[in-house]
């Protein structure tokens, strides 16, 4: 019913010439695969020439963050409709965003309400810290993130909606959460506070993926659990064997 989803969010890594070579690498497999929807996310500079690297190919293109305003003086950012010349998708709210550049839930809503105006799939990023997964916070912040990052939106854009529960003490420390724990977390926290936004129906078509030391070896279990429709890869989307491998295994 939910179509698996594998994005690859490249952070900052790679120039245009290495972002360009990758992708040349990683088409070939990574074409084949129709039955996942696979997404690339580089760094801006290179979005305008991996759009034509990979029209036609099946293989969707996004943006790592945006901002909500359509335009103006805000130096730096880049606007919705920017990206939407050469994206489909657009991750919103990253842990490292959050962190680094004073992302809240507020900035997070205006951005998913701007990506779903102008037609954009927002990837939308919840998780806890090592300090609040400790003291066993995690369902009521990803409770609080998600009520709050999508206040206001219709159920009827609900469901273009992708949420991706990235535990921050599993970021690229290679401590990936444990498929069972990162599934309790989707089934009993982020789903129900999506239905209480939108009802039970259209929170159960909403498609939701892990994120956090992903990797060839330990991607299919994550896959093989009720709630996980997919992963938000970083480290091991820069690999193409890795990355085709971790798509493979979302095959459903
Ligand atoms: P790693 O896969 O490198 O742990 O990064 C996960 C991530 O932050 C993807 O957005």
């Amino acid at each position: 019913m939910r179509k698996p989803l594998v994005a690859g969010n490249w952070k900052m890594n790679k120039t245009v010439e290495q972002a360009t070579s990758l992708v040349q690498e990683m088409l070939p497999g990574l074409k084949k695969i129709n039955e996942v929807e696979r997404v690339i996310c580089p760094p801006f500079t290179s979005l305008v020439t991996l759009s034509v690297a990979l029209a036609g190919s099946g293989v969707g293109l996004g943006a790592q963050t945006m901002h909500w305003e359509a335009s103006g003086a805000f130096t730096g950012e880049v606007a919705p409709q920017m990206v939407k010349e050469f994206c489909q998708y657009v991750i919103i709210g990253h842990s490292e965003r959050r962190q680094y550049f004073a992302e809240t839930d507020e900035t997070v809503n205006k951005k998913v309400k701007a990506a779903l105006a102008i037609g954009l799939t927002p990837i939308v990023c919840v998780g806890e810290s090592l300090a609040q997964y400790e003291a066993g916070e995690t369902k009521a912040l990803v409770n609080h993130q998600i009520s709050e990052g999508f206040k206001g939106i219709e159920a009827s854009d609900a469901t273009k909606i992708v949420v991706a529960y990235e535990p921050i003490w599993a970021i690229g420390t290679g401590k990936a959460a444990t498929s069972e724990g990162a599934n309790a977390v989707l089934r009993d926290a982020i789903r129900p506070a999506m239905a209480q936004l939108w009802g039970k129906s259209t929170a159960e078509g909403i498609r939701i993926l892990y994120g956090g030391s992903v990797n060839a070896a330990n991607a299919a279990e994550y896959f093989h659990q009720s709630d996980i429709d997919g992963a938000l890869v970083g480290g091991a989307s820069l690999k193409v064997a890795d990355f085709t491998a971790i798509v493979e295994a979302a095959r459903p």
